[in-house]
């Protein structure tokens, strides 16, 4: 091939050859401009199905299509220039088989030019994610809790808890690696399966509440600023952005009514207009003196 790639983005197997290097830092991103700023401190960005709680109101990440992924994910991209972005497949849009899958994912692909997508479970997906990376799709896969899932599950609650919980966990953990995915989210598991987990595949585990011992970390970017109003366990509040812009929009409320804003300095002046009257150069007048056009500029 002849052309060169001039992109700079991290790929799928850039995070895959991160294992062992120091932890991986992920956060999801919804928006371009956030996306600009985090893009410059993370390794990957997520536009998960999260955006359908933390953005969109929905009770759960069930009822979220593929086209608001397809929206969401494309100013992901277009805000973030080197971290790899992963596009989440949402709900009902890959279970079905490996070619709806494979259909779905690849226009997903096709519409955001994100470098991979993720889906949501362990065995029941291996073959799914065989199917995807034989023809090109990069997959990140996502087990321990699975949000989508949360209505069979009964809750958003953490898993292997019990110790006869973790055999069918590890055992998703190594189908879904055998199967090809370049990385996995491990969500909601406890430290002691983390660590097994992390030690026994070769791809790097991500953690969204499942410890320290994973190969890297995740969390929803609202979460972690601070701005969404209930958080699992999990979640460190790194900001105040909540509060940050209640004070603002509580300033500009009442600056609006006090008539404090907008003042002169938010107002544009008027232009300094010629005195209106006529004109006393002739039509005539004023074609002899336009200068005759030249065709080059040696003319
Ligand atoms: O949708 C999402 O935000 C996720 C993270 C919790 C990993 O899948």
């Amino acid at each position: 091939m002849s052309v060169h790639n001039s992109r700079k983005r991290l790929l799928a197997p850039d995070i895959t050859a991160m294992k062992g290097q120091g932890p991986i830092v992920a956060l999801t991103a919804y928006h371009a401009h956030t996306a600009a700023i985090a893009d410059r401190y993370c390794d990957f960005l997520l536009v998960g199905d999260s955006l359908g709680m933390v953005m969109h109101g929905f009770e759960t990440t069930v009822p979220v299509p593929l086209e608001l992924m397809i929206m969401h994910g494309r100013a992901v991209v277009r805000g973030a220039k080197r971290a790899l972005v992963v596009v989440d497949m949402p709900f009902g849009s890959y279970e079905e088989s490996p070619s709806v899958a494979f259909r779905n994912a690849a226009r997903v692909m096709k519409e955001t030019d994100c470098g991979a997508v993720k889906i949501e479970g362990g065995r029941r997906m291996a073959e799914t994610i065989r199917y995807l990376v034989e023809r090109g799709i990069p997959v990140m896969a996502h087990i321990g809790l699975t949000p989508q899932s949360v209505n069979v599950i009964g809750g958003f609650k953490a898993q292997g808890r019990t110790t006869e919980q973790w055999a069918a966990i590890e055992e998703d953990a190594r189908l879904v690696a055998d199967a090809g995915a370049f990385a996995v989210v491990l969500e909601a598991i406890t430290q002691p399966l983390a660590a097994r987990i992390t030690e026994a595949i070769n791809i790097p585990t991500i953690g969204i509440g499942a410890s320290e011992s994973c190969d890297g970390q995740i969390l929803v970017m609202e979460d972690m600023l601070g701005l969404s109003p209930q958080v699992p366990r999990f979640v460190k509040k790194f900001g105040k952005v909540g509060e940050a812009i209640e004070d603002a929009i509580q300033s500009y409320a009442e600056d609006v009514r006090s008539r404090a804003f907008p003042t002169p300095d938010h107002t544009y002046p008027m232009k300094a207009e010629a005195p209106k009257g006529r004109s006393r150069v002739s039509p005539s007048q004023v074609r002899a003196t336009k200068k005759p056009k030249t065709l080059s500029s040696k003319g």
